[in-house]
């Protein structure tokens, strides 16, 4: 029997090329923009396209492959992915929940953490000799006991809100309405919870509904002492609103794992001290990418045998 066509954007680990080629005949690219480039036989037989959301995979490319019937996406979030023109062509769409919601929370905590006790920098003061030639490391800021915001309170941030209450956190939340929750106090807007809160975690899934969420007056009402953490999209955040507020000392400290432009992000980020820069890596465990592999996979096994998929999107 022959082989399926698979087509394959940007790069995939060995424990997963192999169990795709295994089933598929792989059609990899680097990125979606690349497709234009596919010799023109091939085209029509791609009937599922196994997607990475860095690049972006909108009308333009849907609609050059014809027979494509299944895109099944490598993470939770999709809005790279044009969901809605993909709905209107009867191409379904899948995604991996669930699997990587304690990676991304444990990061999101760690990276609470890390910043208010400056754990980077307390790291760079030994190798620097800063510490046997000026002695102990400027204090830092306490973590138990604080009162934190979530923004979002979906599957990843209610793992992130869980991990806080051990510290003795009091917990607040901004959702589009109130949640089933251990007495967590819930906000209607943004810019209220930020000014009852002295750290704020960004968990908004990304897209077009949540651009600029979270906004300059947001951002400035965190305030000084503010620490603010992303580990959302770097959509969510005005991030220019960020970066000034940062630079004029409007807003104490932060910490981010996404940003606008990934990987080349704004360079004004690296001249700035009191924020902590992570490459989009909430995910990136040994243990978690193969499961997401795993369920992306099988995702597109069920499209295959015309069964439901099993997280689907659409
Ligand atoms: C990436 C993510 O998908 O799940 C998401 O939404 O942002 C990440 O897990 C991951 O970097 C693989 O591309």
């Amino acid at each position: 029997m022959t082989k399926p066509h698979l087509l394959t954007f940007e790069t995939y680990d060995d424990w997963d090329v192999a169990p795709m080629e295994a089933e598929y005949t792989v059609i990899r690219m680097p990125e979606s923009g690349k497709v234009a480039d596919l010799p023109a036989d091939i085209v029509p037989q791609i009937t599922a396209v196994a997607f990475k959301g860095h690049s972006s995979l909108g009308a333009e490319i849907i609609d050059a492959l014809p027979n494509l019937g299944m895109i099944a996406n490598y993470g939770v979030g999709f809005d790279t992915i044009d969901v809605a023109h993909a709905s209107t062509k009867g191409i379904k769409v899948s995604n991996t929940p669930d699997v990587l919601t304690d990676d991304v929370a444990d990061l999101a905590v760690g990276m609470v953490i890390a910043q208010s006790r400056g754990i980077v920098g307390a790291s760079a003061w030994i190798r620097s000799g800063n510490w046997a030639r000026n002695g102990a490391y400027p204090l830092q800021t306490k973590v138990s006991g604080k009162k934190v915001g979530i923004v979002g309170l979906g599957r990843i941030g209610r793992a992130v809100a869980d991990r806080l209450v051990p510290f003795r956190m009091d917990i607040h939340y901004y959702a589009r309405s109130a949640k089933d929750t251990p007495g967590w106090t819930h906000h209607e807007d943004i810019v209220a919870l930020a000014t009852a809160v002295d750290i704020l975690v960004v968990c908004l899934s990304g897209g077009p509904d949540t651009v600029g969420m979270v906004g300059k007056e947001a951002i400035e009402a965190l305030g000084p002492e503010g620490l603010l953490v992303n580990a959302s999209r770097g959509t969510t955040i005005d991030e220019a609103a960020l970066l000034g507020a940062l630079e004029r000392g409007m807003l104490g400290a932060a910490a981010s794992d996404v940003f606008l432009n990934e990987p080349k992000i704004d360079s004004r980020f690296m001249m700035l001290e009191n924020i902590l820069l992570q490459p989009h890596q909430s995910s990136g465990t040994v243990e978690t990418r193969k499961v997401m592999g795993q369920l992306q996979r099988d995702n597109l096994a069920a499209f295959f045998a015309n069964e439901p998929l099993l997280t689907p999107v659409n």
